[in-house]
C-alpha cells in the first residue's frame, strides 16, 4: 500500500469553460491541507490549457483522457502525448473501457499508447476491467491479467515503475453499483502479483480503483490493503463530492 493515496478525476466528455473554472477553483480551495493525498483531474483535450492556467499554482495535477498511439503525422482528429505534455499534463488515461468499447482499442493499441505517454514524460494510468458477463463466467483474473500483461510485455522494468494501473470493472462504471471492498481488493491483490512478476519496483506501482466511487463508499474502499486511491468519474464533476472522496483518501 502506498503511503500517499492518489485520487484522479475523469471528467469524460463533460465541461464548459465557465463551469470548469468554478469546479477547479472550488476543488483547489477545498483540498485537504498538506500532501496527505495526491490529486489529479483528467479533462477533455480542449480544456488542458484551462487546467494548466487555473491549476499551475496549486498542488492539483491534470491530464488527458487518451493519447494517440502515433508520434505525429496524418492522423486526423488525434492528439499526441507530447501535445498533452506541452500543456503541463502529468497524467494520461490509457485504455479506459469506454475507449476499448467505443473505439475498439485492443491490447496492442493500449500498449503502444502507454509507451507514447511514457516517452512524452506523462504518467500513464492504464485501465483494466472485466464486463459483467466475464465476471459471471469466472474470467475476471484472466481478463484483467491479459490486459495488464499486454502492457507490461511492451515496457522495460524502469518504464513499468512509472505507470499507474486503474482497475475499473465495466459493470461498476457509471452504474451506481461499486465493486464491494472484498471484490476490489481481491482483483487488486491479483494485479499486484502480476506486476511483481516483472520486478520488485513494479510491486510498488499505484493501483487505483474506479467504478461508482462516491463520498459514501470511498473511505471503505481506500482502506483496503492494495487500493492506493481512486479513478473517479461522476463524483469528480461536483466539487463537494470530489473533495469528500479526496478527504476519504487522507484517513
Ligand atoms: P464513475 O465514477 O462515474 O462510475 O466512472 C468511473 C470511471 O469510468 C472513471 O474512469
Amino acid at each position: 500500500m502506498l503511503s500517499t493515496k492518489l485520487v484522479v478525476g475523469n471528467w469524460k466528455m463533460h465541461g464548459r469553460l465557465s463551469d470548469n473554472a468554478a469546479l477547479l477553483a472550488a476543488i483547489a480551495a477545498g483540498l485537504p491541507p498538506g500532501d496527505a493525498v495526491r490529486v489529479g483531474v483528467c479533462v477533455p483535450f480542449p480544456y488542458l490549457a484551462q487546467a494548466q492556467a487555473v491549476l499551475a499554482a496549486t498542488p492539483i495535477q491534470w491530464g488527458a483522457q487518451d493519447v494517440s498511439a502515433h508520434l505525429q503525422g496524418a492522423y486526423t482528429g488525434e492528439v499526441s502525448a507530447s501535445m498533452a505534455a506541452e500543456f503541463g499534463a502529468t497524467f494520461a488515461l490509457i485504455g479506459h473501457s469506454e475507449r476499448r468499447t467505443c473505439h475498439a482499442e485492443c491490447d496492442d493499441a493500449v500498449a503502444a499508447k502507454t509507451l507514447r505517454a511514457l516517452d512524452a514524460g506523462l504518467t500513464p494510468v492504464v485501465c483494466v476491467g472485466e464486463t459483467d458477463a466475464q465476471r459471471e463466467a469466472g474470467l475476471t483474473e484472466a481478463v484483467v491479467g491479459a490486459q495488464l500483461r499486454a502492457v507490461l510485455a511492451a515496457l522495460s522494468a524502469e518504464q513499468v515503475a512509472r505507470i499507474v494501473v486503474a482497475y475499473e470493472p465495466v459493470w461498476a462504471i457509471g452504474s451506481g453499483k461499486s465493486a464491494s471492498v472484498a471484490q476490489a481488493q481481491q482483483v487488486h491483490a491479483f494485479l499486484r502479483s502480476v506486476l511483481a512478476e516483472t520486478s520488485a519496483a513494479a510491486a510498488g506501482v499505484a493501483l487505483l480503483y474506479g467504478g461508482s466511487v462516491n463520498p459514501d463508499n470511498a473511505a471503505e474502499l481506500f482502506g483496503a490493503a492494495d487500493i492506493d486511491g481512486g479513478l473517479i468519474g461522476g463524483a469528480s464533476l461536483k466539487a463537494a463530492d470530489f473533495l469528500a472522496v479526496c478527504a476519504a483518501a487522507c484517513a
